[in-house]
């Protein structure tokens, strides 16, 4: 049925609906973006964990482009997740992926603001100054490219509303924007307030959000392709690598990482040089070198929350040599510890804290400068 639809969309020369994005290729790549965003894109509290799930195709290819240009500037997200690398393929597939997962229907996935605020303040504001845009009930319109901010996490819409007053991202696509000029902080947490709201109507008393299964079904990249571009191995999708760049020797990398880790408060409890230490016994092997790090305090309340992180403890982050004689950092896709839906909001802010920390530890060693 569906070679048919698109044969026929060949033949009357359309250009390919919408729905031929393909699904299992976004899946796969949302594996990388679930590190930050969690595995279901439902993203979490604190400002370093949007929610992308649900957002709108569009919207979802131009923030990428944005971060690729520098419009908007998070260099750890693209380099983690070489969206620069990306074909256009891969951008609609993971847009499409991630705008087909609707949570706002699932209580368990409910925003709720945790930084107060009142909430009729918030809402005359909105009413007089933002659903013009964004929608009477906050979900956008794409007639004015505007995305939703119902359903989105408290502590990321505070922040930016916070950048556009102080103009570090710009607002509506409009360099002139004046819209949050002359609001105060209390404004903006009133605001915050009310768009905590927005979500609470959709939710479906009941209903239990089920991750869709794709199979790959078109013809596969292979796997060289796949090699420069995707982070995340076949395998089994539970490590995520970066290459260290060209002219970065192994010296470099080790320094700059452990630059990077005392710098952020990581401390290093452990280095086995294992392919040095072969050497010696002249045992000749690829160069493989293991570095443990961990913050104390942050492993202290993960296992209170449940004993079973500490077999993540401490984070690894492992260099090593391929079959080309390309260097590789690797460690575990710690993506699992932010999507238990039922911990406490500071657990998975620590979670994803710690997750980013060691990424942050990876691109200065991936780099060769500990330096951001
Ligand atoms: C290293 C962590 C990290 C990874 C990996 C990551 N992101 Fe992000 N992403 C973030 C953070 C943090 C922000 C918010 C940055 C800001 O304030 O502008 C963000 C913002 C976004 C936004 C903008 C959201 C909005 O509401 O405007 C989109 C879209 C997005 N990411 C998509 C992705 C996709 C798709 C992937 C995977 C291909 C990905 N991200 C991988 C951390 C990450
Ligand atoms: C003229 C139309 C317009 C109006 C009015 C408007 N917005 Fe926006 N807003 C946009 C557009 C377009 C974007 C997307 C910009 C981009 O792609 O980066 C946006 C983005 C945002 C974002 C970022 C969302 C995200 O996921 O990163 C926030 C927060 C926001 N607006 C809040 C508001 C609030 C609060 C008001 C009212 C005080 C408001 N906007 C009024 C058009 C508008």
């Amino acid at each position: 049925m569906l070679k048919q639809l698109m044969a026929t969309a060949l033949l009357v020369g359309l250009s390919l609906p919408a729905w031929s994005a393909d699904m299992a290729n976004g899946q796969r790549i949302n594996k990388s973006c679930a590190l930050c965003h969690g595995s279901h894109g439902q993203g979490a509290s604190g400002k370093l964990s949007p929610r992308i799930a649900g957002l709108p195709k569009e919207y979802l290819i131009k923030a990428m482009k944005d971060y690729v240009e520098g419009t908007r500037v998070y260099p750890l997200m693209v380099r983690t997740s070489q969206i620069d690398k990306f074909t256009e393929a891969d951008y609609r597939d993971v847009a499409a992926y991630l705008s087909s997962l609707d949570l706002s229907s699932d209580e368990m996935f409910n925003i709720s603001s945790r930084i107060g605020g009142e909430v009729d303040e918030g809402k005359d504001i909105f009413n007089s100054d933002c659903k013009n845009c964004h929608n009477r009930d906050g979900y956008g319109k794409a007639s004015k490219e505007a995305p939703p901010l119902a359903g989105q996490h408290p502590e990321y819409l505070y922040t930016t509303m916070r950048n556009f007053k102080q103009k570090t991202r710009i607002h509506a696509n409009d360099e002139e924007d004046d819209t949050f000029e002359d609001y105060t902080d209390p404004d903006f947490i009133n605001l915050t307030a009310y768009l905590a709201t927005l979500d609470d109507k959709r939710i479906v008393p009941g209903y239990a959000f089920e991750p869709p299964l794709y199979r790959p079904s078109f013809a596969r990249p292979s796997r060289d392709q796949l090699d420069d571009k995707i982070q995340i191995t076949d395998i089994k999708q539970t490590v995520v690598r970066m290459a260290l760049d060209k002219d970065v020797t192994t010296e470099m990398a080790e320094e700059a990482m452990i630059a990077k880790a005392e710098e952020i408060g990581l401390k290093k409890v452990a280095q086995q040089k294992v392919s040095q230490f072969l050497a010696r016994q002249d045992v000749e092997m690829p160069h493989l070198s293991i570095f443990q790090f961990c913050n104390p305090l942050d492993a202290r309340l993960m296992v209170i929350a449940d004993p079973v992180f500490s077999s993540y403890m401490p984070c690894r982050i492992s260099m090593v040599e391929d079959g080309e004689g390309k260097l590789w950092l690797m460690m575990l896709n710690l993506d699992m510890l932010i999507n238990s839906k039922m911990m406490p909001a500071e657990v998975i802010e620590t979670a994803i804290r710690v997750n980013q920390q060691m990424l942050d530890v990876m691109a200065a060693g991936a780099s060769g400068k500990s330096g951001s």
